[in-house]
């Protein structure tokens, strides 16, 4: 199978597969206050994460990797939609393209359709500090985020079977890279214990990339006739992940993603320590199906939506969401317990 059939193949799998909403968002609640003291006027959406500075919480995740001409079309609405609507956006994994010249229009089309906009370059931790250059060279990137995804390359046939060394090559990249270095997981979660070790190589911004949305090892299973299929459960669901991450490090930055839906799942990410929060299968998903119209509004009125929820919440920054009084039932709780977080 090529490369650009199997990434081909992604995309349709992750518009029917896994958005199995295992999230835990839908164990977070809010605890309604009567007097919020707030106007929608005074909310303000911006963040920061590490040194950039974000117009809002918003980002749309890395898709697409790979050449051929569908990718590149996608790459260019999701490059629309990012400009319009002034979100930062990551591009899938550049490898094949550093590989194969050929295939560079396909991330270049990025950068020509969103100018001015923050783009995250991206590439896998098998990435050396001369790919991870020129990845960013590439997008004239403002980030690199690298992926992390054991359990998609073992869940396919083709894929890598040995993961030594890459603590080491990312601990070389973020010495030498002029950019942030954002490290992400892709639908499984983050621990603290990778956590840790990310901190100790000097990494200072992650992306839980949690479960309960798009589910890769479902999709590599769809595709193959002997199955893997106890790595389809496998994971720590964003909320969890997200919350023991940031309480285990308050210093990192958090990126939340994984199975993000609807404002109220962008909100409760932040109210637990998400600096910003990443859109990777709904937004495609919406793409494909509705366009990129439909892909414009929707991120519109999310936005607009969160201006409702913090004035609800008398939360009027991004930091005031996080002090917002809120429960956490049912798997959520029981796993945060379980983990030694309150
Ligand atoms: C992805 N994702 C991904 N991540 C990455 O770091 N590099 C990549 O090349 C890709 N490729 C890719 C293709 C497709 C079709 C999808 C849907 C996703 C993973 C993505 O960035 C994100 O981490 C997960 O999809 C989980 O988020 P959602 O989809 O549940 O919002």
């Amino acid at each position: 199978m090529t490369r650009s059939k199997r990434k081909w193949d992604h995309i349709q799998y992750a518009l029917t597969t896994g958005q199995s909403r295992d999230t835990g968002f839908d164990d977070i609640t809010f605890i309604h206050q009567s007097l919020p003291d707030s106007s929608i006027e005074q909310v303000s959406l911006k963040t920061m994460v590490g040194e950039l500075s974000l117009s809002s919480p918003l980002f749309i995740n890395a898709m697409t990797g790979g050449g051929g001409e569908r990718t590149e079309e996608i790459n260019r609405q999701l490059a629309i939609i990012a400009s319009e609507t002034r979100v930062a956006m990551a591009v899938g994994s550049q490898m094949s393209s550093i590989k194969n010249s050929s295939e560079i229009s396909t991330y270049k089309i990025v950068r020509k359709e969103n100018p001015n906009g923050l783009i995250f370059a991206n590439l896998g931790s098998e990435a050396s500090v001369d790919q991870a250059l020129q990845a960013v060279d590439m997008l004239e990137a403002n980030a690199l985020q690298i992926h992390l995804n054991t359990i998609q390359e073992l869940t396919m046939p083709e894929g890598d079977r040995d993961f030594t060394g890459a603590l080491r090559r990312m601990e070389d990249i973020v010495k030498k890279l002029p950019v942030p270095v954002i490290v992400k997981e892709v639908g499984f979660g983050m621990s603290r214990e990778t956590a840790k070790k990310l901190t100790q190589i000097g990494i200072s911004i992650v992306d839980v990339g949690g479960f309960g949305g798009t589910n890769f090892a479902k999709i590599e299973n769809e595709r193959r006739n002997r199955l893997l299929s106890f790595f389809n459960s496998w994971g720590i669901p964003t909320v969890v992940s997200i919350a023991e991450v940031k309480c285990s490090f308050p210093d990192l930055t958090v990126l939340g993603s994984g199975g993000v839906q609807c404002s109220l799942d962008v909100v409760k990410a932040l109210s637990l320590g998400a600096s910003a929060v990443g859109l990777a299968g709904y937004i495609l998903k919406i793409l494909l199906e509705e366009g990129i119209e439909e892909s414009m509004t929707e991120i519109e009125e999310i936005k607009k939506e969160i201006g409702y929820v913090m004035t609800a919440l008398g939360s009027t920054t991004i930091k005031d969401l996080q002090k917002a009084p809120l429960i956490i039932e049912g798997k959520t709780h029981h796993w945060l317990n379980e983990r030694g977080i309150n």
